[in-house]
């Protein structure tokens, strides 16, 4: 099939993977309003046609937390990558270096933090969830800081899990789950060849390591829920940051106040998120989020944002709203599932020409001149 954008890579999954795998990774909270909402109200925001104001060099580079980034692109952290491409981690880190971007490793990845940064040529991000269990999050830390990552995600929006009711119909959970699953994969001999048996071990690659025996993954919703913390308060992050040498970025920050907390606190940086309407259904998408965000915190912390993101036009209308940089999910582990590690290069070219092609149009050459003059309405009266 033809893959030109990520719409293409999104069905290319679809065809390839198990449903219990695509619906995880395509699924949201409830009834998904949020989910959708991401997307279009991202695709109201009307970009300023500019013309004859000679754009013959642009440059998509910029800087975050002492690093040159070859565009103001960071591939997401999404948990189980290794299920969708054999060793998706190690695949999707690869290809993030050869592009000049960064790559983020979850806590509940398949390939554990040693085995991604030993294959990529560049630092990754690690991002972190609080578990109940402290002493797997201070080892973690040690692990992440010897193995050279500079940057820590904290992941705040997830104390529990919001209800994704497409698991339950998909057999991602739910009654006869692990049967449903074995006749899917049976049904899809490609990825059962590349990643249901060459892919192994299918665990969770940082918390075995650290338990020192195998974590399954036959009820990983279930395992989501028992070992999550609901009780984290902001004073229970002070010891992490004391901890941690590197970059603080929290991650699932949807309003002012909490942005303003994030700055009191001593981040380094925000990611502006609703984990892509994956949790609370109902809450505003994040490209509304944004704006007020800014207004408040701007200059003060590094502003990042993403759920909804599908396109680099999406990338420079983020930008215009006051963003310094954006992460990507679903589009990049689409092009993972589609196609491995030249899917994921792919998907970083196609966000890269898409970006000049929005830059030459609304007249900027650089990423510092994207501000809320490159949109018809810069007060976003969505
Ligand atoms: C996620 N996300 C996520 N976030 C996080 O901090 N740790 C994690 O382990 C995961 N896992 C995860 C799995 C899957 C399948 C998805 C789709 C997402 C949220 C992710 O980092 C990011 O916030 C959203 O994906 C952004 O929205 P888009 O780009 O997918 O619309
Ligand atoms: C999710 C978790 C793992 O969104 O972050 O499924």
């Amino acid at each position: 099939m033809i893959i030109a954008a990520t719409t293409d890579f999104r069905e290319a999954a679809r065809r390839r993977l198990p449903p219990f795998l695509f619906h995880y990774i395509d699924g949201g909270a409830y009834a998904e309003h949020t989910l959708r909402h991401n997307v279009s109200d991202l695709s109201q925001v009307e970009l300023r046609q500019r013309v004859l104001r000679d754009v013959a060099d642009l440059t998509l580079d910029t800087e975050l937390f002492g690093t040159k980034l070859a565009m103001p692109v960071v591939l997401a952290p999404v948990g189980l990558t290794g299920m969708y491409a054999r060793r998706g981690e190690v695949q999707a880190a690869r290809a993030a270096a050869v592009k000049g971007v960064p790559f983020t490793l979850s806590t509940v990845s398949v390939c554990a933090i040693k085995e991604v940064q030993d294959a990529s040529s560049a630092p990754i991000w690690f991002q972190l969830y609080v578990l109940k269990d402290r002493g797997f999050m201070r080892d973690a830390l040690e692990r992440a800081q010897a193995a050279g990552v500079t940057t820590l995600v904290f992941t705040v929006d997830m104390p529990v899990p919001g209800a994704r009711y497409r698991d339950a119909h998909s057999g991602m959970s739910g009654p006869n789950a692990a049967f449903r699953r074995m006749v899917q994969a049976a049904t899809h001999p490609r990825w059962a060849w590349d990643v249901g048996l060459h892919g192994r071990p299918h665990d969770l690659g940082n918390i075995s390591t650290y338990r020192g025996t195998p974590t399954k993954l036959e009820d990983y919703i279930g395992w989501l829920g028992a070992n999550f913390d609901p009780s984290i308060a902001w004073r229970d992050l002070e010891w992490i940051r004391d901890m941690w040498k590197g970059s603080i970025v929290i991650k699932g920050i949807l309003d002012p106040d909490d942005a303003q907390d994030a700055v009191r606190f001593g981040a380094d940086g925000i990611v502006v998120s609703n984990h892509g309407g994956r949790q609370l259904d109902g809450v505003l998408s994040t490209v509304r989020a944004l704006p007020p965000i800014a207004d408040k915190v701007k200059g003060q912390i590094r502003i990042l944002v993403d759920s909804g993101i599908r396109s680099g036009l999406d990338v420079v209308r983020m930008l215009a709203l006051g963003a310094d940089a954006t992460l990507i999910g679903r589009a990049f582990i689409y092009a993972l599932a589609a196609g491995g590690e030249a899917g994921v290069t792919k998907l970083l070219s196609l966000f890269e020409a898409e970006m000049r092609v929005a830059m030459a149009l609304t007249g900027v050459r650089s990423i510092a001149e994207i501000d809320r003059s490159a949109l018809v309405r810069g007060d976003v009266a969505l």
